[in-house]
Parts: structure tokens; C-alpha cells; sequence
């Protein structure tokens, strides 16, 4: 094994939906912030294929979390989605990434909006104290394709508190409890912030994004409406994202 890579060894694989899984992984203690994302790799045909992954757990749990989807022409996530308890894949020695809240600037309302597997990292934020510490609300949002995809829902339950709203969309199919129809748009007419009954506005909100790069852009560009910007370390703004791909 490479200096670079640890050795983690598979100990549930839990399945959804034919799509989606979660991996837990002991056995490679790592050091990273909740939000951060570490290389996941197997070796196919004599080569190491590495992707990224972001962690479901928080820090402070020594088993890792992932959540993936199958892609089913990707050469890595099919073979992720196949591994077994008792089986080995390795880790990258580092995690990495700005989806943090220590990139975040202070203000009122933190609003996490996820599609698909965008909502891992947001799952091990909101299981550590800084998200509580430092907003009076948090609103989380899962956007996802059929409402079978809406995962979690007992971690997401265990989170309730007053300042705690979550808030799903299902853009395929008809769903009691879910917004339909896409984020940005939800954004554009309202229907987003009314739901949260909460504003969505530069002066009090900071939004973190995360998921499917589409959903990025277009998100942005309704948020731009509302004059929220990127942040940047340099000119401090209400816009923090991670794309998946
Ligand atoms: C910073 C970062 C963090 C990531 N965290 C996660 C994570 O927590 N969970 C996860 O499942 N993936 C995550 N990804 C994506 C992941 O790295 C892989 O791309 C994905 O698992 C597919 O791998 P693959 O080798 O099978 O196909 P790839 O060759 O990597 O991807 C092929 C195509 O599949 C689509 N795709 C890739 N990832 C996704 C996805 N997550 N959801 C829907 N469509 C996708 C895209 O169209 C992409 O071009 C992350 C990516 C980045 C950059
Ligand atoms: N989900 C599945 O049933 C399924 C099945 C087999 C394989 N896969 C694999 O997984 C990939 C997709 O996975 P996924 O369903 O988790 O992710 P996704 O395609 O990113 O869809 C998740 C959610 O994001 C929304 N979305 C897409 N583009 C958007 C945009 N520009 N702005 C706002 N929202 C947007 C989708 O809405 P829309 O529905 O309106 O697009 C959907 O509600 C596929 O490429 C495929 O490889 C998925």
C-alpha cells in the first residue's frame, strides 16, 4: 500500500434504493472538519481508481459515512455500491474542501441546500455544535428525483429542535409533504422562503450549496436576484458551494 492511502475495511452497506447506498468504514482514523471530503478508492484491473467522497459522519465518530448513488457507467461507484461487509478500500490520508463552516461568515439563517447525494456533508454538519452555536435558524433542503430518495429521514428526524427546518423536493413525481418542482425556482417565486418561514436575503442569510453542478448554477443565478453573492475569503459574500462533478 501506497504512503498516500489508508486500508478501511467495510462493516455495513446499507442499500435504499437499487441506486443509493451508504458505506460505513472503520479501521482508518483520519482527521477532517464536518463539510470535508476524502478520496475513496479500489484497485480495477491493476489500477487505483480514486473519487471523491464526502463524510456523513461527524468528526468526532471514528466510523466513516458515505453516501453514494450508482452512476452505472462510472468506473467507481457501481463497485462501491458492490462491496460487502469484511472488504477492503482505501482512503486518501487527507480530506480536503471549503464546504465548512469555518469559511462561514457569520449571519442569521444558515441554509443548506442539497441535490442527490449533495446532502452527505450537510448531515455531518448539522451533527456538530458550531451549526447551533452560530444561527439562530438552519433550514435544510433535500432536492431529489422520486421520493423514495428522501434518506436519512431518521438521522433528519433526531435533529429537531425549534431553529431546525427541513424541507424536501420531489421533482419527478407527486408527494404529499414535499415541494415540487426544482430549487431555483422555489428561490425565484417565494414558494422556497415561505415554506422555511424564514427570509432568504443577503442582510440575514448564508447559503451553502451542494450537489449537482446544474442545480449550482442555476441556484446562484436565482440567489443573484436577491443580491447574494459568493463568499470569498477576500470579499466576504452569502454564497458557499461544492460541486459533485
Ligand atoms: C468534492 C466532491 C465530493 C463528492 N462527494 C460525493 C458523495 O458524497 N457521494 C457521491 O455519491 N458522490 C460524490 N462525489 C462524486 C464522486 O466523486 C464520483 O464522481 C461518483 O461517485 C461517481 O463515480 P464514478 O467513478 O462511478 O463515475 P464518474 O466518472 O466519477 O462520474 C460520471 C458521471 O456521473 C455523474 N455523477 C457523478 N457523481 C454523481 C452524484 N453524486 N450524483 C449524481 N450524478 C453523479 C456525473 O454526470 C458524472 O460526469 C463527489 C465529488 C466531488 C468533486
Ligand atoms: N435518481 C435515479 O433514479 C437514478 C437512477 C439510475 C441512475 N442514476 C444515476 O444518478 C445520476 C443522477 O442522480 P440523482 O437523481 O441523485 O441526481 P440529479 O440528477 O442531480 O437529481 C437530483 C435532483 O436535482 C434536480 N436538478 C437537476 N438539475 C437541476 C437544476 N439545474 N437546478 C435545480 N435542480 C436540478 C433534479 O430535478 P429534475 O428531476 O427536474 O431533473 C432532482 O430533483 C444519473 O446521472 C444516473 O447516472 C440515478
Amino acid at each position: 500500500m501506497s504512503d498516500a492511502w489508508l486500508a478501511g475495511r467495510v462493516v455495513e452497506n446499507r442499500h435504499w434504493t437499487e441506486t443509493l447506498f451508504s458505506l460505513r468504514v472503520e479501521g482508518a482514523p483520519l482527521e477532517f472538519e464536518a463539510g470535508q471530503f476524502v478520496r475513496l478508492a479500489l484497485d480495477v484491473d491493476g489500477e487505483r481508481v480514486a473519487r471523491a467522497f464526502s463524510f456523513v459522519n461527524p468528526p468526532s465518530d471514528p466510523v466513516h459515512e458515505f453516501f453514494g448513488v450508482v452512476v452505472p457507467e462510472g468506473p467507481l461507484s457501481p463497485r462501491l455500491a458492490r462491496l460487502a461487509p469484511g472488504q477492503t478500500l482505501y482512503l486518501a490520508k487527507r480530506a480536503a474542501g471549503f464546504l465548512v463552516l469555518s469559511e462561514v461568515p457569520d449571519a442569521q439563517t444558515l441554509w443548506l441546500l442539497a441535490t442527490g447525494t449533495g446532502l452527505a456533508p450537510f448531515l455531518s454538519i448539522l451533527r456538530t455544535d458550531a451549526p447551533w452555536r452560530r444561527f439562530r435558524r438552519v433550514v435544510l433542503v433535500h432536492a431529489v428525483r422520486f421520493a423514495r430518495e428522501l434518506v436519512y429521514q431518521e438521522l433528519i428526524s433526531g435533529l429537531k429542535r425549534p431553529e431546525f427546518s427541513y424541507l424536501s423536493f420531489v421533482s419527478r413525481e407527486a408527494h404529499a409533504g414535499s415541494l415540487a418542482g426544482r430549487i431555483p425556482a422555489a428561490i425565484a417565486d417565494g414558494r422556497l422562503e415561505a415554506a422555511a418561514a424564514v427570509p432568504l436575503a443577503a442582510a440575514d442569510s448564508h447559503v451553502m450549496l451542494c450537489g449537482n453542478p446544474d442545480m449550482l448554477r442555476d441556484a446562484q443565478a436565482a440567489l443573484a436576484e436577491r443580491a447574494l453573492r459568493k463568499h470569498r475569503r477576500r470579499a466576504p459574500g452569502h454564497i458557499t458551494v461544492e460541486s459533485f462533478w
